[in-house]
């Protein structure tokens, strides 16, 4: 089976280790083959890639969204969020789905199931980038209460508030100042901005957290932020970013491979390998 990534860096990707794992898993031989891309070769990286025929490959940051014209179709998700990560070959056809949300909320799940046990919780998504609009779209079909966005520039939320579909879950645009004032409402706080990767910052003040708040950090370098290490310290749950890196994967690798995987077996090791 032949797999591979396309985006720009991507030199340090952790994901050539993640599907070998997997692969030993489902006891199958295969590669996963890092293709990095400058912006005026990407064509001419896709087309071949299709001539290489690969079972399919993963597409990461700057394509997500420029994979798109070149796909034969999408699937539904990832047309609502309108970026791909993973690319599956279907009998000759490219089709884009994107794991990115689900397999957030799927970490989330195994995590903190009790988020799940009725539709009455409070969320805030901090940050309206490419990052934060597969995991809001996603919470948003999940049927929370609110899901709510803190954004440092307030057009970006309103842009990202469009893909809330949902008829059940309520979306309001907050400025930090105003997040900070209510952090207290809420029961799953998701950090989804690039602040507090490998540098010691914070993207706002968690003086109103409560206690049994679940807070997440997308950033997984460091594997404990410091977003994350002050929640800790005020009583929160934390949840981390490799997490979610690690379930988008396995939602990809069985997009390929129609096979379950799993993902406690690598924790370990791979949680070393962030360090
Ligand atoms: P990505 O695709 O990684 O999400 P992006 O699309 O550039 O990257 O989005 C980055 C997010 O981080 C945005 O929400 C951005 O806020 P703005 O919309 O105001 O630009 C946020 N962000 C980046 N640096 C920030 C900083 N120093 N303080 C606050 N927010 C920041």
């Amino acid at each position: 089976m032949k797999l591979g990534l396309v985006g720009n860096p991507i030199k340090h990707s952790l994901s050539p280790w993640i599907h070998k794992q997997f692969l030993q898993q489902v006891k199958q031989q295969g590669d996963y083959h890092l293709f990095e891309t400058e912006e005026n070769q990407f064509i001419a990286t896709v087309a071949q890639l299709k001539q290489k025929k690969l079972t399919g490959f993963n597409i990461t940051v700057p394509f997500k969204q420029k994979i798109i014209a070149h796909l034969d179709g999408l699937d539904a998700n990832a047309e609502q969020i309108g970026a791909v990560n993973t690319v599956v070959n279907e009998n000759g056809r490219w089709i884009g789905y994107n794991t990115d949300g689900l397999g957030y909320l799927e970490a989330l799940m195994d995590a903190y199931s009790f988020l799940f046990s009725d539709n009455q919780k409070r969320v805030l998504v901090i940050g309206a980038g490419g990052a934060a609009r597969g995991i809001f779209y996603t919470l948003c079909q999940h049927k929370f209460q609110t899901v709510d966005i803190a954004n440092r520039t307030m057009n970006k939320a309103m842009e990202l508030k469009l893909l809330n579909k949902s008829k059940v879950t309520k979306t309001t645009c907050l400025s930090f100042e105003e997040a900070e004032k209510q952090l207290g409402q809420y029961d799953l706080i998701v950090q989804t901005t690039s602040v507090g990767m490998n540098e010691d910052k914070k993207v706002l003040a968690l003086d109103q957290l409560t206690k049994d708040t679940v807070v997440s950090d997308i950033v997984y370098q460091p594997l404990i932020t410091t977003f994350l290490a002050e929640a800790q310290k005020r009583g929160a749950y934390i949840h981390q970013g490799h997490m979610m890196l690690l379930y988008q994967a396995k939602l990809a690798f069985q997009n390929w491979t129609n096979r379950e995987v799993n993902v406690s077996p690598l924790l370990e090791d791979f949680e070393q390998q962030i360090k």
